[in-house]
């Protein structure tokens, strides 16, 4: 076993990662030792998918304000959202979109010189700071230029992280497998931050790429921490028919309307104020409802769609302000959004639970910290508006980097290698999951599990059916013990890293369901046909999960509410 010692390990190289590198990195002036360990090359994380905007408020002289955020925010949470946490990420958030203009990403510009913002739903002023449709991926690109001014770190890419290696009631580092060299490896640490992403690939009709498997969540959950709000699974309004690629709600916010087949701009029966800009979770079951009451159109795979209609915007506004959308819809579908409608569903897209973490973003273990959409800081609640996601990532990117180079500074110990854990650690992977020999194939495992979670875990869902999906869950995790993995080999074996992620998988299917089942009310994204009005009297709470040798354990705690009191949400 191949052992390495940093200061800090950070745990996946997305937006928030990458933040949270640059900010140890400049606290500690370059002194502090960072490892940074991905599964991926490190360019290739999810966050240069990120397509629409970064909500910050940065223009208080035209009429938006700080409070003004906040309570878009909290309404759009459906009143799941911590108050003091909403507060502390708005008055943050302009300061990353600056830091950023600084770091070199290339801000689409009004006439006027100053960043352009764009409408997204639920935000009652244009908030979304944009490059054209690809700002993820220019984000990325200034971060990682940023970070390339110190020395201070080493990467670690294609190396998939097994599990927290524990000692004493602390991380003691992470366990992984390096693809490259086929070695396990111990990257041991005296603080961790795991900023892995979400877990998107739990479904099969998803915007996220095939990486996005939650293994940060699934291994902290297996460590003893406890997931918080897993059931609240975001579906994003407009993934394109039959990829589930995602179409920005940049598009709505240029103009873009959505029509059933009969052309009607359906949601003037749903959001007569904000139509297609209305939070996600309501546009989306706007559609649902379109389709399901037969107003949609027959798609590939039972994929029925709707319309998303850019045609009256003109060619100039969407070849400058839209050109992802327009080379993806031609490339994958042959189809011009200039002249023709795009067919869309609603398609899963983020997870506003996590793992359960502080305002600041520690988690219940002193030195571990989590950030990004691994984390639930509850700034969500029970439905996150568009652009507030990569604002997330770069807000506690900054503060989880500023806790741990302040940890660091007080020189904690390293906690010591636990032997006997990483050798069974070790023989887990490469000899009991690599040498099992049983009839299961585990990518059918896999896909079986994104079928039924499409089915059952859905838009709208009941508890019959949320019952039956972890049933079929149990079944998939007793199959999985029976599993043959046919590439025996050490080096890259992608068999083996896919079948890690698909044990990963379920364990976080079996704690979502388990939580929806939980929360027998409607709040968000939760839709719940059996029980369709929202109960604040018995669950305006956080659901907080534990893993147990049987069921996930399920508790909740209070949400914190500082300024608004919940009300009935009309956009
Ligand atoms: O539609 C989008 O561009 C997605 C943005 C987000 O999830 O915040």
């Amino acid at each position: 076993m191949r052992k390495v010692v940093h200061d800090v390990l950070i745990m996946g190289s997305g937006l928030a990662g990458l933040r949270a590198a640059v900010e140890i990195s400049m606290r500690s002036r370059g002194a502090a030792n960072i490892g940074i360990v991905s599964k991926v090359q490190i360019m290739r994380s999810h966050s240069v998918c990120a397509e629409g905007g970064t909500g910050a408020v940065m223009r208080p002289e035209e009429g938006d304000s700080l409070e003004l955020h906040a309570w878009d925010t909290v309404k759009g949470s459906d009143f799941l959202a911590d108050q003091d946490v909403v507060d502390r990420f708005v008055q943050a958030s302009p300061n990353e979109i600056r830091l950023l203009e600084h770091w070199g990403v290339p801000w689409s510009r009004r006439e006027d010189g100053r960043i352009m913002q764009r409408p997204f739903g639920g935000h009652s002023f244009p908030r979304a700071c944009m490059a054209a449709d690809k700002t993820g991926f220019f984000e990325m690109q200034a971060l990682y230029d940023t970070l390339l001014k110190y020395t201070n770190f080493k990467r670690y890419d294609e190396c998939f992280v097994t599990s927290l290696a524990l000692e004493g009631g602390r991380v003691a580092g992470l366990t992984a497998y390096d693809l490259g060299g086929g070695e396990f490896m111990l990257l041991q640490a005296k603080a961790l931050l795991i900023a892995s992403g979400g877990l998107g690939n739990l479904y099969g009709f998803t915007t996220y790429s095939q990486t996005v498997t939650g293994d940060g969540q699934a291994m902290a959950y297996r460590a003893g921490l406890a997931l918080e709000d897993p059931e609240f699974l975001q579906f994003h309004p407009t993934g394109l028919v039959p990829s589930g690629i995602l179409m920005t709600e940049g598009c709505r916010g240029e103009g873009g309307y959505l029509r059933n087949r009969d052309g009607e701009r359906f949601m003037g029966k749903y959001a007569p104020k904000m139509m297609e800009l209305a939070p996600r979770d309501i546009v989306s079951r706007s559609e649902t409802t379109e389709i399901l009451e037969g107003r949609g159109y027959p798609g590939p795979g039972g994929l029925d769609y709707v319309h998303l209609d850019l045609t009256h915007l003109g060619a100039e506004r969407i070849n400058k302000r839209l050109p992802l959308i327009r080379e993806v819809c031609m490339n994958f579908l042959g189809i011009d959004p200039i002249t023709q409608k795009i067919p869309i569903r609603p398609v899963a897209h983020y997870s506003m639970g996590g793992i359960e973490a502080d305002i600041d973003g520690r988690s219940k273990m002193e030195n571990l910290w989590v950030a990004g959409e691994a984390a639930c800081h509850s700034l969500h609640g029970a439905n996150r508006l568009g652009c507030n996601s990569t604002a997330e990532c770069l807000v506690w990117g900054g503060i989880t980097g500023g806790e741990i180079a302040r940890y660091l500074q007080l020189d904690p110990a390293l906690s010591a290698a636990p032997e006997a854990a990483l050798r069974e650690e070790e023989s887990r992977v490469f000899g009991d999951m690599l040498q099992r020999s049983g009839p299961e194939n585990p990518a059918k495992i896999r896909r079986e599990l994104q079928v039924l979670m499409d089915q059952h875990a859905g838009v709208y869902r009941d508890g019959e059916s949320l019952q039956q999906g972890l049933q079929k869950v149990g079944e998939l995790k007793q199959r999985f013990g029976q599993i043959t993995i046919h590439d025996k080999s050490r080096v890259y074996n992608t068999d083996l890293t896919q079948a890690l992620e698909t044990e990963n998988m379920l364990d976080l299917a079996e704690a979502l369901l388990a939580a929806a089942l939980a929360r027998k009310e409607s709040r968000g994204a939760h839709s719940r046909l059996d029980f369709p009005k929202r109960d604040d009297g018995h669950f305006l709470g956080h659901t907080i999960v534990h893993r147990t040798g049987s069921a996930p354990k399920i508790e909740y705690k209070p949400v914190r509410i500082t300024n608004w009191e919940p009300v009935e949400r009309k956009y």
